[in-house]
């Protein structure tokens, strides 16, 4: 059940920040937003029921997005960052000026950093984003010269979720996705789909030790801080602790969320209809 709006209400507590991913992928933004952005409030939704979003299709990626952030408007946020490569890739334009808060995405301040650092840029990203083509054309809008190649890695968002990081599986496909980066000797890779961050260490086994990496996490959270700033919505007292709410079920995302929280995390279901709005036609 979802009584994050009343208690707000009551407790009057600082609007928080949104963010959203299909899982735990939008733990490694929120790993990001604590580091850069500790006085802020998150309250973060996990869309767990209908994982993976990489392969669904640009239309219902575009309806989950509007629905989610229906939600986040009715709970309150100041801002969301999307904490999902994919709905940035497939909605962010769609949606950005539907609400009343700004939204902000992964894409432009990814390729934004990766066109700093390198010239022969891989991306490894969900299908569908890969499919979008949005980093290969944003990071050519930003510098024509450098060469991308994106990488669609439909096992890794499952090996996440199923928590087999350590799994010899996880590593023979990580080799097998890498092989065509490798032979195009791309100087610098980007983590295109929040949940690989928590790949790091099998990735940076398998590539070169003179690789660069862009999390766009990163420049996104930055750029959110700059924002913040502009329009003076930055937090000046300390953080209530993240509500997490998830579209599964709580008790999984609970005991997969804990390793990288270092801590049991509040944990709430909420029931799809509740997430009510009606498909866009
Ligand atoms: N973590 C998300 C992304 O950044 C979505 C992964 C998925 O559900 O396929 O793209």
């Amino acid at each position: 059940m979802n009584h994050g709006l009343n208690h707000r209400l009551l407790t009057t507590r600082p609007a928080p920040i949104g963010i959203f991913d299909s899982g735990v992928g939008g733990l490694t933004v929120l790993r990001e937003i604590y580091r850069q952005l500790p006085n802020e409030s998150v309250l973060y939704f996990g869309d767990t029921a209908r994982l993976p979003y990489g392969s669904r299709s640009p239309e219902e990626i575009l309806y989950f997005v509007r629905q989610i952030l229906t939600w986040m408007a009715e709970q309150g946020v100041k801002m969301v960052m999307m904490a999902c490569n994919t709905s940035s890739a497939l909605a962010l334009d769609q949606v950005q000026g539907e609400f009343p808060f700004p939204v902000l995405g992964l894409i432009r301040p990814g390729a934004q950093a990766a066109a700093l650092r390198g010239k022969r840029i891989g991306v490894i990203a969900t299908q569908a984003t890969v499919n979008s083509q949005a980093y290969t054309n944003a990071i050519q809008e930003i510098s024509p010269t450098c060469q991308v190649w994106e990488v669609g890695c439909p096992k890794f968002v499952p090996i996440v979720e199923q928590n087999q990081i350590k799994a010899p599986h996880a590593h023979q496909t990580a080799a097998t996705y890498l092989r065509s980066l490798i032979a195009a000797n791309i100087d610098t890779l980007v983590y295109g789909c929040t949940h690989y961050p928590h790949l790091a260490p099998v990735l940076t086994s398998i590539l070169p030790s003179t690789m660069q990496y862009v999390d766009p996490a990163v420049s996104m959270v930055a750029a959110a801080a700059q924002e913040l700033d502009a329009l003076g919505l930055r937090s000046s007292v300390p953080a209530w602790s993240t509500e997490f709410y998830v579209s599964g079920s709580a008790a999984d995302f609970k005991r997969l969320a804990v390793q990288w929280l270092g801590h049991q995390p509040k944990v709430s279901q909420i029931r799809l209809p509740e997430l009510a709005v009606q498909p866009q036609s």
